[in-house]
């Protein structure tokens, strides 16, 4: 099937053209080669996994993504054209937002208020402005708390609005958390084990936030997951990551039956 195509999903979802290439990504890290030679796309209202074992490259393949780190190779392409070497808050102002694999909230602020950081990529008047010209900055200010309150809503995570987040269990804090990623409206949304540490409960609720966001908002998600079940159950499309090279890429029956992954999952010695 060509890129430039779109297609339908099983379950009724269009899966437009590409959005998002990496064209022989290499990162390193003094002698370390965290990424090696690798290229995948993602395509506009796709959910697509990367999966692999600890220390594949994942974590960096996403920091990459999002310009924490650039590759020392290849070429990033976004919305058909290349991007130059940006820094992680012109990538945001693209479009693309984050989560973190080790919770980035501000732990004594309400969950409120952490999703309320969430809009900064869009607030246009500064602290000048609000001090000297309060309406265009107190409307931008309602609006953006408009938002966080639909965001909070849609999460299902009212009665804990008020709560600072250090206190609240750590699967709550993973959904705050990705309340603050959506507060941002992104296109393209990174989620890095948003699963991780959680019960089965909780992952069936995670589960079900993602693909509602990628339905409802159209959203892009790019996700790293172990949980093979839920990457199988939720993914379009699967990269498949083993110390630092790209082992398979493919739907989740193609990967689940490429031998190359089977073995780097069972732990058979490869090349
Ligand atoms: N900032 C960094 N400095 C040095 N080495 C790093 C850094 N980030 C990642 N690495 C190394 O890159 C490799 C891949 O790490 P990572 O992307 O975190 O893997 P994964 O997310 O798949 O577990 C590992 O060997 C790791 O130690
Ligand atoms: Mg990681």
């Amino acid at each position: 099937m060509s890129a430039a195509e779109s297609y339908v999903t099983a379950d009724g979802r269009t899966i437009g053209a590409t959005v998002m290439e990496m064209r022989n990504i290499t990162l390193r890290f003094g002698g370390v080669v965290a990424i090696k030679d690798i290229s995948f796309d993602i395509r506009e209202g796709e959910i697509r996994a990367i999966i692999g074992p600890n220390g594949a490259g994942k974590s960096s393949m996403l920091n990459v993504i999002n310009g924490f780190y650039h590759p020392q190779e290849g070429e990033i392409w976004f919305k058909g054209e290349k991007r130059a070497p940006m820094r992680p808050h012109e990538i945001a102002h693209q479009g693309i937002a984050r989560t973190f694999q080790n919770i980035a909230l501000f732990k004594g602020m309400s969950t409120l208020d952490n999703i309320m950081t969430g809009r900064f990529t869009h607030m246009k008047s500064n602290l000048l402005m609000q001090a000297f010209w309060k309406g265009p900055a107190e409307r931008e200010e309602v609006e953006n708390r408009e938002i966080a309150e639909k965001i909070i809503d849609f999460l299902e995570i009212q009665h804990i609005r008020k709560t600072p987040v250090g206190r609240l269990p750590y699967g709550l804090q993973k959904r705050v958390e990705l309340g603050r990623a959506l507060a941002a409206e992104p296109r393209l949304l990174l989620l890095d084990e948003p699963m991780a540490g959680m019960n089965v409960e909780e992952k069936e609720d995670m589960s079900r936030f993602i693909l509602d966001v990628n339905d409802e908002f159209g959203t892009t998600i790019a996700l790293i997951e172990h949980d093979m079940g839920v990457v199988m159950d939720i993914s379009d499309r699967v990269v498949v990551m083993d110390y630092g090279r790209k082992i398979g890429d493919g739907t989740p029956d193609e990967v689940r039956n490429n031998q190359d992954v089977i073995d780097a999952y069972l732990g058979v010695p490869h090349d």
